[in-house]
């Protein structure tokens, strides 16, 4: 067992990757949450969600986690307390940030000895000032503790290996203590760390996912022009990628982006350039694009079938993106209420996310929910795909063709090559490609 003893406070998907992943470097770890029932399947060694790998990692590394409720006991075991809360957006865009600030009164209100107070949720700059003014606000003992900036920058569904494997260490720190206990937790990661003031960290996480945002909403505005003159954006992207100032990925064209990050970080983003009277106007049209995805999938959708309405929909993917439950901002509610408000009769497949999003569209007679992905595509008119599940490429198209009434398939995140399709009879299409059609 290592010495450095690590707290956790929000055993969410950041939180309790976190949390895990510590305890398989080898240290005791605390993960503190005020929702009991969250706790209870933890002290189950369960997670509360769906992520890959992290059922078996709570699993191996048990001995080591400790759930608790109560943020004292976090504070009067470990050395070190890493913040992980939510920080959901208000109506103007910005981030709340009641969480981190109730968080913070409650650790200045039990802290007797020196603790690292590291934030790692996702904060707009200077989140650590207003943190150490909460502290010294509430403080009740006379005590040293450091704040410092640590952001998480892992993915969803591959959150493990993330954690486990990070492109980069950002670690924002005021302190020669706070630095050497940060390197101390990191030193077994195989990873270049960047140590900056608290400041900069902060920014680097914001800037990192506004400009990954920023380049989906790129690609998805040249793939409008490849679909207006027939170009192929997927041939456009890989080109471009091979420049490597440019790079290859997220440079893939199709629905946009959802979750819980991109939607929100960016919104909070371009708040504080307007905080700051700067323009950060590019940002405005990075979440507009976006948010005409779905409009241009269903105008896809009115490009292959005419109208909707009365028609059977077979809907495959509802996650924001493979390998998670999760719905938050997923480009699939809105494509689905639409289609629904066109009278469509929609049958829904997702390996993972039906549970989530029955709670957004309870079953009805046009709501359906199917268990396979060709059971939801008995009788169907067409087939439209909004999650790149690795389930959907391997299926038998000669199958599906028995199955389905009309072979049409609408791909928003182009998952398939024409030829393949079109061999099976299909009329297929993608996005910013060329239809490819069979009759
Ligand atoms: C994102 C960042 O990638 C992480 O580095 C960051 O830590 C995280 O936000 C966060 O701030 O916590 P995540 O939201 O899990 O991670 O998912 P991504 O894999 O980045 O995908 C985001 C969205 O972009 C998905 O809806 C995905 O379908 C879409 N996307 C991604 C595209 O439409 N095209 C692409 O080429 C790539």
């Amino acid at each position: 067992m290592k010495e450095i003893k690590i707290g956790v406070i929000g055993t969410g998907r950041v939180g309790l990757v976190t949390a895990a992943g510590f305890a398989d470097k080898g240290f005791e770890v605390w993960g503190v949450d005020n929702d009991r029932k969250k706790i209870e399947k933890l002290k189950n060694k369960e997670s509360p969600f769906y992520e890959p790998e992290l059922d078996e990692l709570i699993k191996k590394n048990f001995e080591r986690l400790h759930f608790t409720e109560e943020i004292k006991d976090a504070v009067s075991n470990c050395d070190i307390l890493f913040i992980c809360v939510g920080t959901p957006q208000r109506e103007d865009g910005s981030a709340d940030l009641s969480f981190v600030e109730g968080v913070t009164r409650q650790i200045a209100g039990c802290l007797d000895k020196y603790i690292l107070i590291v934030e790692k949720s996702t904060v707009p700059v200077k989140t650590a000032e207003w943190i150490k003014k909460v502290m010294r606000l509430y403080l009740k003992k006379n005590v040293e503790y450091d704040v410092a900036s640590n952001p998480e920058f892992l993915r969803e569904g591959k959150a493990v290996y993330d954690f486990m494997y990070p492109d980069r260490i950002v670690i924002g720190v005021e302190s020669e203590k706070a630095k050497n206990i940060l390197l101390e937790i990191y030193k077994d990661f195989n990873s270049e760390i960047v140590i900056t003031d608290i400041k900069t960290a902060e920014i680097i996480k914001h800037a990192s996912n506004a400009f990954l945002a920023t380049k989906i909403s790129f690609i998805n505005m040249i793939s409008d022009l490849c679909d207006k003159v027939g170009a192929d954006v997927d041939e456009v992207a890989h080109a471009m990628g091979l420049d490597e100032r440019i790079g290859k990925e997220f440079l893939k064209a199709g629905i946009g982006y959802g979750g819980s990050c991109f939607p929100k970080d960016i919104k909070a983003f371009k708040r504080i350039g307007d905080e700051y009277k700067l323009n950060f106007s590019l940002l405005e049209c990075v979440d507009r694009i976006n948010a005409q995805r779905p409009l241009k999938f269903f105008e896809k959708v009115k490009s292959a079938l005419w109208s909707v309405r009365g028609k059977t929909l077979c809907i495959w993917g509802l996650s924001f993106k493979p390998d998670t439950d999760d719905i938050r901002e997923a480009p699939s509610i809105r494509i689905v209420k639409i289609l629904h408000d066109e009278g469509a009769i929609l049958n829904l497949y997702d390996p993972k996310a039906i549970p989530e999003f029955k709670k957004v569209f309870p079953e009805g007679e046009r709501i359906r929910y199917f268990n396979s992905p060709y059971d939801s595509a008995k009788g169907s008119h067409a087939i439209l795909i909004l999650t790149e599940w690795d389930e959907f490429k391997n299926l038998d198209l000669g199958k599906l063709r028995s199955l389905v009434e009309v072979p049409i398939i609408v791909d928003g995140r182009n998952i398939f090559k024409k030829e393949e399709i079109a061999e099976k009879g299909f009329s297929y299409y993608p996005m910013g490609k060329p239809p490819c059609e069979s009759f």
